[in-house]
C-alpha cells in the first residue's frame, strides 16, 4: 500500500493512514477471539504474538516529522525505516499517557534530536570520545546528575542480545562509553538489564566477563551502587546459565537450587532447565550433531562441529568465512531433524549466528521467561533488544514472551536506548551535544569508524540503484520480516547488509 501511494504520489496524503489501517488490524488480532484466523492472520498466517498495543499511526507521524519521508520524490519508504517506525511504536506503548504535556513534550524532544540516519554519517577520528574511561568522566558528570523517578516511565525489563546487539559479532564489549551510559542510566532508574546471549561456557564466569569487559568496567568507574548492579544479569547458552553483577563489579552464578535459587523460581514453566531429562539434551545434541556432520560433508564446509554441554556449533576450520548460503541451509536442515523427530521434547534453538551455526537445548524464550518469572515481571513490563529475527535467527524465539526491538548494529541499540530515555522523560542533555552538534551515534573506536564509515556508503550505494528501488517492501501484503526474507529470498544478512559491510574474521565461539 505504501509503496503504490508512492507511486502515485499520494504518500502525503495516504501513510498515515495506512499505518492506522494495520495498527486497526493488529489491534483486531489481540481481541481476536473467535472461530478461526483474525484478519491479520488472513493476510499473514505466519503472524505472532502482539504483547501491547502499536501506536503506529503516531509513530509514524512523529518519525516523518523528524525526517520527512513523504517529501521524497525518488526514494520511497524502506524497509529499514517500517523496522524504525515499528520500533519507536513498540517504544512508545509503554507509555499509556499519550494524551499528557509530559509525554507529548517527550515526543517533541525526540522529534527535534538528531536521529538515527544522521548517524550514519561518517565520522572523523576528531570525533571521536576520549578513548580513555577515566575521562569522559567529566563530559558526563552533568548526564549522572539525576533525579531517580520514583516509576521509570518505560519498560522495567530490558534484555539484550550480546553479539550484534551490544558488542560486533564475535568481539566484546570494548569502548563504547555512550552505550554504556544509557545501560548505567537505565539501571539508576530501577530497570532490570539482563544479557540474554547464545553464547554458553557454563559457569566459567571469567568468560562471560571478558565479553563484557568495557560495560563492567564503565559501571566500576561511575561508582553504580550495590543495589542498581543488583539488576544486572546475564543468561549463557539462553536460557542455562543464570549471572548477576555483584558489588564488587564481577559476575557471580546467581544459586540455582534451595530457597530464592533460580531453578526453584521457575519450576512451573514446564520447559524451563529445571524440569528438563538429562537423556531430553542428549537426545537433542545426538541429532544435532548427526545432522550438521551431515552438511559439512555433502556441502563440502570447511568447518568443524563441536560438542558443549547444552549445544553443538559448527566454526570455520580455515581463515576463510563459511559462506552464508551453506550456513543457512545447515541450519534448516537441522531445524527440520529435530521438528520431525518424535524424541525431542525439549526446546531448542538453531541458528545461523552471522559466521557459525548453533544448536542450543533451549531458546530465548524460555531465558526471557525464566528471568521474567524470577524477577516477577508480566509480559508487558519486557522489551528484549535484538539482531536475528529470521527464521535462522535466534532472537526471534523471543518474541513468543515479549514485546521485542530488532536493531541491525550496536549503534541502532545506543540509538533505541537514547529514545526510550527521551521517552521516559529522562533529561539528556550533555553527552551528545558537548560533542557533536549533527551526529546522534558517535562511533567510540577506530573500527566503528570505518564500521560507519563503510555503512555509509555501503548504505548511499544501495539508495542509488533503481533495482534496489524497485525492491522496496510494500507492507500490504506482508508485516512479517519472515515472510519478507522468503519473498527476497534473503536471509539475516541481506536485511544487515544494509548497514553492515564487513564482520570479523576470528570469531571466538
Ligand atoms: P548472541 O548473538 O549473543 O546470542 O551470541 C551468539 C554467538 O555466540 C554465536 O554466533 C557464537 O559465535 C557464540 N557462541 C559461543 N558459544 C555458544 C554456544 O554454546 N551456543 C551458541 N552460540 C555460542
Ligand atoms: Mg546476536
Amino acid at each position: 500500500m505504501l509503496n503504490h501511494s508512492f507511486v502515485l504520489d499520494a504518500l502525503e496524503q495516504t501513510a498515515a493512514d495506512t499505518f492506522s489501517h494495520f495498527e486497526m488490524l493488529i489491534e483486531d488480532h489481540r481481541n481476536h477471539s473467535g472461530n478461526g484466523p483474525s484478519k491479520l492472520q488472513q493476510l499473514v498466517p505466519s503472524v505472532g504474538t502482539f504483547h501491547t498495543h502499536l501506536p503506529l499511526r503516531n509513530a509514524f507521524i512523529a518519525y516523518n516529522k523528524k525526517y520527512m519521508l513523504t517529501k521524497r520524490r525518488f526514494i520511497s519508504i524502506s524497509f529499514n525505516e517500517i523496522r524504525h517506525i515499528l520500533n519507536l511504536a513498540q517504544i512508545m506503548a509503554f507509555r499509556d499517557d499519550h494524551e499528557s504535556e509530559g509525554f507529548k513534550n517527550s515526543m517533541h524532544e525526540w522529534e527535534k534530536s538528531p536521529g538515527m540516519f544522521h548517524a550514519m554519517k561518517p565520522a572523523s577520528v576528531s570525533d571521536l570520545p576520549p578513548l580513555i574511561l577515566g575521562e569522559t568522566a567529566n563530559v558526563e558528570k552533568r548526564v549522572s546528575d539525576f533525579q531517580p523517578q520514583d516509576s521509570f516511565e518505560g519498560p522495567k525489563m530490558i534484555t539484550f542480545d550480546g553479539d550484534q546487539t551490544l558488542y560486533s559479532d564475535g568481539a566484546n564489549f570494548e569502548q563504547n562509553p555512550q552505550l554504556a551510559n544509557y545501560i548505567y542510566l537505565l539501571l539508576r532508574h530501577g530497570v532490570n538489564i539482563a544479557v540474554v546471549t547464545a553464547a554458553g561456557y557454563e559457569y566459567n564466569v571469567e568468560r562471560y566477563q571478558t565479553r563484557l569487559s568495557g560495560l563492567l568496567a564503565y559501571f566500576k568507574e561511575k561508582k553504580l551502587p550495590p543495589e542498581d548492579c543488583n539488576k544486572f544479569y546475564l543468561f549463557g547458552g539462553e536460557c542455562n546459565y543464570l549471572l548477576s553483577l555483584g558489588p564488587d563489579y564481577k559476575l557471580r552464578p546467581v544459586k540455582e537450587t534451595g530457597p530464592g535459587g533460580w531453578h526453584t523460581a521457575t519450576k512451573f514453566i514446564s520447559d524451563a532447565p529445571c524440569n528438563w531429562e538429562e537423556s531430553g539434551v542428549n537426545t537433542i545434541l545426538d541429532i544435532a550433531y548427526a545432522s550438521i556432520t551431515d552438511s559439512v560433508r555433502d556441502l563440502k564446509i570447511r568447518g568443524n562441529v563441536i560438542r558443549k554441554k547444552r549445544s553443538i556449533g559448527l566454526i570455520k576450520a580455515t581463515d576463510r568465512d563459511i559462506p552464508r548460503e551453506a550456513l543457512d541451509e545447515t541450519v534448516l536442515r537441522v531445524q527440520e531433524k529435530l521438528d520431525e523427530s518424535y524424541s525431542v521434547n525439549l526446546p531448542f534453538c538453531a541458528f545461523n549466528g552471522g559466521s557459525d551455526v548453533w544448536v542450543d537445548v533451549g531458546n530465548k524464550r524460555v531465558g526471557v521467561h525464566a528471568l521474567a518469572a524470577y524477577l516477577g515481571h508480566p509480559p508487558d513490563e519486557i522489551l528484549h533488544i535484538g539482531d536475528q529475527f529470521l527464521n535462522t535467527g535466534n532472537d526471534f524465539a523471543a518474541r513468543d514472551i515479549c514485546p521485542c526491538i530488532w536493531i541491525c548494529n550496536p549503534d541502532e541499540t545506543t540509538y533505541i536506548l537514547k529514545s526510550i530515555l527521551r521517552l521516559a522523560g529522562v533529561p539528556l542533555d550533555t553527552f551528545i551535544e558537548d560533542r557533536d552538534e549533527d551526529n546522534d551515534v558517535i562511533p567510540t573506536n577506530a573500527n566503528d569508524v570505518k564500521d560507519a564509515t563503510d555503512a555509509a556508503t555501503s548504505f548511499q550505494s544501495t539508495f542509488s540503484t533503481a533495482t534496489f528501488r524497485n525492491e522496496l517492501v510494500s507492507l500490504d501484503s506482508d508485516l512479517n520480516a519472515m515472510q519478507l526474507r522468503k519473498a527476497h529470498g534473503g536471509s539475516r544478512n541481506d536485511v544487515n547488509s544494509f548497514f553492515l559491510s564487513s564482520r570479523p574474521n576470528n570469531k571466538e565461539p
